[in-house]
């Protein structure tokens, strides 16, 4: 039997990816093994969204130099980016595939077992999606499903057009069949996927959009929560607010990236919206009848901006409130627009921005937690955590809540365990990135 070991770098949608892969590789006759030890072919699946994951994932490959019994693969966003550059770099690997190719990887192991050394998989001329025989999912209760693969916008400062390729959507009977067995293999959550998640559009002739298929999933029969990553400002429409205010099973959280506060700055973003879009949107949302939770992802020193624009995010989360932020430091992409910008800022300034963004939020975040206090939350149990011996979960709305059980206290020698199950828990305590209480029993 041949054994492979793979490690996966990046977002979820490169998790999801790996997944597949491994039903792929699976399916040609080879077994997954835990370590790299007992492994013959081992893959990385990486991510190049900022440099510093770039070269964590260089790092990882150079460990393996000397390993001449393993062939080694280079998978996803690193690879799609540096190409046959990485054999130049690397010489000990073997395998280059982009996420656009991941079709064709039984050719490319064939190619591998047949000796051959310089395997590549680099095209992004492709309208295929990478669906295969159904799969199980790392987590027993949480499943990902892809509805779109690729994004076909162009921010100034993002390399995944370029590793990814460009949007191609699932068929809505694809998604749905998937949906309706994950749902009869008891996984209870669903995660859809893509980079793009509202700009799906349905290829087969029903033409169902992101609201319309948002609200088909929702109906399947014991499905208990959905949620949806990533949505792009430009593309949201009202239906995905109104879809989410009528259904309980589509969670109350949305996640809708705007990167700056600063007008002058979303244009030279290329980000298609001004900051009064976007606060439309915003406004979409506070007005519904349930409460959503909003969070976001903010870029600090983009090329050229200034204080002023600076300023005008920190207004920005004033004004949103929103509920956790992913904060980054502009980096550097190869082959994108914002390199040849003028104005770029020096790494100490972009640090001292990032550290003021961060407290600012966190001095938004300790109020807004403290007012769950007393409020009951149905919490989908993820896990027992023994050093804080408390249970942990996550709530509709996405909050991290750490609880006590008094009937069951912590899982059981005999395996019995909470996780997987719902339950309801009274807030007592907040922090600034999460919550704790106690199940109501
Ligand atoms: N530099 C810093 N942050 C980036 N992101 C994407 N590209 C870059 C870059 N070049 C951030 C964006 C995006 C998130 C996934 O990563 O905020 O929403
Ligand atoms: Fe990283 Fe983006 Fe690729 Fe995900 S799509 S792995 S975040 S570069």
């Amino acid at each position: 039997m041949k054994k492979f070991y793979i490690e996966t770098f990046g977002c979820q949608m490169n998790a999801h990816d790996s997944e597949k892969v491994i039903v792929t590789l699976v399916g040609e006759g080879y077994s997954q093994v835990p370590t790299v030890d007992e492994a013959d072919l081992v893959l990385y699946n990486t991510c190049s969204i900022r440099d510093k994951a770039e070269q964590k994932v260089y790092a990882r490959i150079q460990d393996f130099k000397r390993r001449k019994d393993k062939i080694v693969g280079v998978l996803g966003c690193v690879a799609q980016q540096e190409g046959e550059k990485i054999f130049e770099r690397a010489p000990h690997v073997s395998l280059v595939a982009g996420s656009a190719s991941y079709n064709l990887l039984p050719q490319m192991l064939v190619q591998i077992e047949a000796g051959n050394r310089r395997v590549t998989g680099l095209s992004l001329d492709t309208e295929d999606t990478f669906e295969v025989p159904y799969t199980k999912r790392d987590n027993p209760h949480k499943a990902f499903l892809t509805i779109i693969e690729g994004c076909s916008k162009s921010c100034a400062y993002c390399v995944v057009p370029m590793t990814r390729g460009p949007e191609r959507s699932r068929t809505s009977a694809s998604v749905l069949t998937e949906a309706r067995q994950l749902v009869e293999d008891g996984y209870s959550e669903i995660t859809l996927l893509g980079q793009n998640v509202n700009s799906y559009l349905d290829p087969s002739e029903t033409r169902l959009d992101f609201a319309m298929l948002l609200r088909r999933i929702g109906k399947i029969d014991g499905l208990k929560r959905v949620r949806f990553t990533t949505s792009h400002p430009r593309d949201f429409v009202k239906e995905i607010v109104d879809a989410v205010d009528e259904n309980p099973v589509l969670c109350n959280h949305i996640h809708l990236p705007v990167q700056s506060g600063s007008t002058d700055v979303l244009n030279r973003m290329q980000r298609l919206y001004t900051r009064d879009e976007y606060m439309r949107r915003i406004e979409w949302m506070k007005n519904a009848r349930r409460e959503i939770t909003i969070t976001s992802d903010i870029i600090v020193g983009f090329p050229g901006e200034t204080e002023e624009d600076f300023e005008q995010t920190l207004r920005l989360l004033d004004e949103v409130q929103y509920d956790a932020i992913f904060s980054f430091k502009y980096s550097q992409r190869p082959n994108t627009p914002a390199l040849q910008y003028a104005d770029h800022l020096s790494e100490e300034e972009k640090s001292r921005r990032l550290t003021i963004v961060q407290e600012h939020q966190r001095q938004i975040q300790i109020p807004r937690n403290a007012a769950y206090i007393g409020r009951v939350q149905e919490v989908m149990v993820d896990g027992y955590n023994k050093a804080t011996q408390q249970w942990l979960g996550k709530s509709s709305q996405h909050k991290t809540i750490g609880f006590s059980h008094s009937a069951m206290p912590g899982p059981t020698a005999d395996g019995a365990t909470l996780e997987g199950s719902y339950l309801d828990v009274r807030v007592t305590r907040s922090g600034p990135n999460s919550l704790a209480g106690e199940a109501v029993v």
